[in-house]
């Protein structure tokens, strides 16, 4: 797996989210994309699956696939509990059953300002005491950021937003690398719903793969680090499958502006 580098972070280049992926078959699923090769694994307490994802990992390293430093998990903590961020990154520690996570973010920028920073302080807080490598936020606009700067002496490493070809927010993204704030992609994919776009579609023949592939490799040559979800074996194994070719200039710009 190949790693994006800033002043603030080594990350690898694409991730496996787990947005719906639950019980015994999201656990296998979970431990199929280990398998299959991912090493970035984004969990959430939203999501209801810190334990599965927990398990899929300690499983992973008992069968010897994988040493715990080479994975980089992320889990994030929700707007329903920034009052007391302390109880809740314990209560995600305890159900992930990890010593550490690699990353963890501020989930979205909703309450007060207040309420937000309280639980940004609270991942700092984590950072220093080696809960977590890295922090960073979710949904954060340019502003959002600017206020936390003012609240915290930790920069986020990290923004996660939803970007694709068919949602692309450059300003943000602009400012956010130009702040050496890694932008991660979530739902690159747009859940599989945008493979009939005439343009996408010419483009993946080109190169003789799917558009889907063509979304996530966009995403890699932007910078970003995408984070499809699948369950289906084919689907992760596709999704990983995007190294061996180069969108071209005039193809990217294709994609910027899609019709
Ligand atoms: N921070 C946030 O607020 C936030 C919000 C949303 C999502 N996320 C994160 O981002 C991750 C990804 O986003 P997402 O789950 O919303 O959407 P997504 O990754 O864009 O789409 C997932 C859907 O696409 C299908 N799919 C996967 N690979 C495919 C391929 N190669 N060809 C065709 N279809 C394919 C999957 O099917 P199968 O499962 O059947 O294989 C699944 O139905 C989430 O799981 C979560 O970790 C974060």
């Amino acid at each position: 797996m190949d790693y994006l580098s800033t002043n603030r972070i080594k990350i690898p280049v694409i991730g496996f989210g787990t947005w719906d992926v639950r019980g015994e078959k999201g656990r296998k699923a979970i431990e199929r994309s280990i398998e299959n090769g991912y090493r970035l694994i984004d969990t959430a307490s939203y999501y209801e699956n810190e334990e599965i994802v927990g398990k899929a990992v300690r499983n992973s390293i008992e069968k010897g696939l994988v040493n715990r430093e080479d994975l980089f998990i992320t889990t994030k903590i929700w707007p329903n509990e920034f009052s007391d961020p302390e109880t809740a990154i314990e209560r995600s520690m305890s159900k992930l059953g990890l010593d550490y996570v690699d990353l963890y973010l501020v989930h979205w920028p909703q309450n007060s300002l207040d309420l937000r920073t309280r639980a940004y302080n609270g991942l700092e807080k984590a950072l220093e005491e080696g809960i977590t490598k890295y922090i960073g936020v979710s949904n954060y606009s340019i502003e959002q950021i600017e206020e936390l700067a003012d609240r915290s002496s930790t920069p986020p490493a990290v923004n996660q937003v939803h970007v694709s070809p068919f949602r692309y927010p450059r300003p943000l993204i602009e400012y956010c690398q130009d702040n050496e704030i890694v932008i991660e992609a979530y739902t690159p994919l747009e859940h599989g719903r945008q493979s009939d776009n005439r343009t996408l579609r010419q483009i993946a023949e080109n190169h003789d793969k799917t558009p889907e592939q063509v979304m996530l490799r966009w995403s890699v040559q932007k910078g970003l680090v995408p984070l499809p979800k699948a369950n289906r074996p084919e689907h992760q194994r596709l999704n990983l499958d995007i190294f061996d070719f180069v969108l071209g200039d005039d193809e990217m710009r294709m994609l910027d502006n899609l019709p």
